[in-house]
């Protein structure tokens, strides 16, 4: 968007509202009014025809959820931004329902109230796009998770591999599992097949390849997931640049639920792609001081080359428990970042390694494959089945079927 987007701020209490409009003048935004709720809120939005409108609701409901649903009926593309002191799920459900598009908790910060805004007029925008025929078909894009740590030998290729198979087996998702360790990648041997391509060949022939020729590439291991493995020469990967790695994992992204990215020690311009393409980034660290301060340097780079978002870069602590005479909580202040997940120390990993076989497969009981199937879990939003849902032919959808096969 090329002006400054304007800004109708709906807010009663005078001082609230001339605080908002403060912040979004130093946002760089234009307030083209400031109001309170009912008929005037939609008057001015009705003829100043607003980028966007940020509204405050607060109990009663009664009056601000009238005026939003007012505003969202009325003026179907305008999106509204509700803000509010409480933070209780009936409030944010009641502007849901009535169509606000973001929902945020004071006290404001500009960094927030910033994105907020620039993600919804990037929605709208995008909408705007597709039905102007702007846009190619929308493809399905699975989540791409990628394992990488600042030091060799912290278990990043274990993790990758485990939780490749508790994806698959536990979480019943399509997985595929990509070595990208320019190095030594040893996804193959860890999971014991036969190289017979890999990802040099897939990205030398992608022009040619397909969903269905695409599995000629992958092995599928007996746990399901399919392995495209690293070139059993390193000298291969001289031949694969960033491009090739974003190209790939669009292509897996495609036809997977899940693309697992396993990374070497190392950072370069693979790499590098790795992180970026990732949805969610892995970053694995373990309790000895090296790795520690190598993986507050990592979060820095992170953090500066990438963006700080929180819901993006978990760190995984592995072997936790490690006697190394250094503190978890220590870890935790020393990064300055919360330990996302815990996998514990076992030395039956090592064996279960040395004899091709996934510690999920060959100990499913241990400490170590809970843990894991408990964050594959939580990656796949499946819940541990004790507390999951019933799945109901409820009413509604008996309701619903009857209009469904007229219009079939
Ligand atoms: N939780 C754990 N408990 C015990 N041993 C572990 C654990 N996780 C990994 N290991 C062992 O640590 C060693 C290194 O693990 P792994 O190969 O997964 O690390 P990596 O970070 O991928 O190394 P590289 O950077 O060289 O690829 C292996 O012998 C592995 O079996
Ligand atoms: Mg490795």
């Amino acid at each position: 968007m090329a002006r400054v987007p304007q800004v109708i701020v709906v807010d009663p209490d005078r001082e609230s509202a001339g605080e908002v409009q403060k912040m979004l003048n130093m946002l760089g935004l234009s307030v083209i009014a400031s109001t309170g709720y009912g008929v005037e809120a939609f008057t001015l939005a009705f003829q100043l025809k607003p980028d966007i409108v940020l509204m405050r609701i607060e109990e009663p409901l009664v009056r601000p959820v009238q005026t939003l649903g007012r505003l969202t009926d009325g003026l179907p593309d305008l999106p509204v931004i509700v803000y509010s002191t409480e933070a209780n799920i009936r409030l944010m459900r009641q502007s849901m329902v009535s169509g606000a598009s973001d929902y945020l908790q004071e006290p404001l910060s500009e960094e927030e109230v910033e994105s907020s805004i620039m993600r919804v007029l990037e929605r709208k925008e995008r909408e705007a796009m597709r039905r102007r025929g702007e846009l190619e078909d929308p493809v399905p894009q699975g989540t791409i998770i990628t394992i990488f740590g600042a030091k060799g030998g912290i278990g990043k290729t274990t993790i990758a591999s485990n939780l490749a198979v508790a994806l698959a087996t536990e979480a019943h998702q399509t997985v595929a599992l990509v070595d990208m360790d320019t190095r030594f990648g040893d996804v193959a041997i860890t999971m014991d097949i036969p190289v017979e391509r890999s990802i040099a060949d897939l990205a030398r022939n992608l022009d040619s390849v397909d969903r269905n020729t695409l599995r000629d590439y992958l092995v599928r291991h007996e746990s399901g997931v399919y392995i495209l493995p690293a070139p059993t020469r390193p000298s291969d990967w001289r031949n694969l640049h960033a491009q090739h790695i974003r190209d790939v994992v669009d292509v897996l992204a495609q036809t997977h639920d899940f693309v697992i990215l396993d990374t070497p020690g190392t950072f370069n311009e693979i790499v590098a792609a790795a992180i970026e393409v990732g949805t969610m980034i892995l970053l694995i660290t373990t309790l000895d001081m090296a790795s520690i301060k190598d993986t507050v340097l990592a979060l820095e780079m992170l953090h500066e080359r990438f963006g700080n978002d929180e819901e993006r870069v978990k760190v995984v602590l592995n072997r936790a428990g490690m006697d190394t005479g250094v503190r978890e909580k220590d870890v935790e202040r020393t990064l300055d970042s919360p330990l996302w997940r815990r996998i514990p120390q076992d030395n039956e990993v090592v064996k279960s390694a040395q004899l091709g076989r996934p510690i999920v497969m060959s100990k499913p009981n241990s400490k170590v494959s809970s843990e894991i199937r408990d964050v594959a879990r939580a990656l796949a939003g499946v819940r541990n089945r004790a507390n999951g849902h019933k799945a109901g032919g409820g009413g509604f959808g008996k309701l619903l079927r009857p209009l469904f096969r007229k219009s079939a």
